[in-house]
């Protein structure tokens, strides 16, 4: 069994700030529930290295886009696009999370493994949390499915499932592993706040499910993964990620797996065509 810290608070957020962030009321009245909690995950991420940000600037990268791509955080701030370091030959996942992910998301998904690892579950569960997020380089909207496919050649069954699954548990309770619906969602979208219905159907299959709690554990650890100033490096969990991710020898992109497009896409984001 696993002891979860009773007075731990998830990151504080200023709902007025993050709000702000938004545009202007008519913006955020139009945005549907599952876009202003994803623009909320968004924002919780970006301030891991940006407590401040500065005014915002109108979008010319949807917000959709990948973080590694532009895509811009929830202010309408563009993460700095800098050169970025040739990948090898034969690139693993750990070149993946190295050179190719923001620091940013890069920081939330090594807080959420550690917590994981620190709490003592087991690996597959550790390995589930440090891939959970990755996506987010490559495309924000509706990550957990993205996330899922793009690792699903590579990781047992049971660890994609629960990478698909995190993103509609988020917004449903469990007591049982001292999962409540997080007070910041109620302060954030308000008591009336009710997740799109195919949300609602994902979790509703999740919840029957023999690997549900594979999924919840990463909505768990994700709480404490906010911690801003907090640096974890990616040594603990190279053990775990040869034990369990099934590194292609050719390389991630160049295994002509069904998904190996979307590691090439991360490995050439100029390419234009
Ligand atoms: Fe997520
Ligand atoms: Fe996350």
């Amino acid at each position: 069994m696993i002891a979860f810290p009773e007075k731990e608070e998830p990151m504080h957020i200023d709902r007025r700030a993050f709000l702000a962030t938004l545009g202007s009321a008519a913006v955020v009245e139009a945005m549907s529930s599952e876009a202003r909690a994803d623009a909320l995950e968004h924002y919780m991420i970006a301030q891991l290295d940006k407590p401040a940000g500065p005014p915002a600037q109108p979008l010319v990268v949807r917000r959709g886009a990948g973080a590694l791509f532009g895509g811009p955080s929830p202010s309408g701030q563009r993460p700095e696009l800098t050169a970025l370091a040739t990948m090898p030959e034969r690139p693993t996942l750990v070149d993946f999370i190295r050179f190719r992910g923001t620091p940013s998301i890069g920081n939330h998904i090594l807080q959420s493994a550690n917590d994981a690892l620190k709490k003592g579950e087991p690996e597959e569960t550790v390995l589930a949390c440090l891939l959970h997020d990755f996506v987010l380089n490559l495309m924000k909207t509706d990550h957990g499915w993205w996330g899922a496919q793009m690792m699903e050649p590579y990781v047992s069954e049971k660890v994609s499932w629960a990478i698909r699954h995190h993103q509609a548990l988020r917004f449903y309770p469990d007591p049982s592993v001292g999962y409540e619906y997080p007070e910041l969602y109620v302060r954030i979208f308000g008591k009336d706040y009710v997740p799109a219905p195919y949300i609602k159907s994902s979790y509703e299959s999740a919840r029957k499910h023999k690997w549900y709690m594979e999924a919840r554990m990463i909505t768990v650890h994700d709480l404490y993964a906010f911690e801003p100033g907090m640096k974890v490096t990616i040594d603990p969990f190279m053990d775990i990620i040869g034990r369990h991710f099934k590194q292609p020898k050719e390389g991630l992109g160049f295994d002509d797996s069904p998904v190996a497009h979307m590691w090439r896409t991360l490995n050439y984001p100029d390419n234009p065509l």
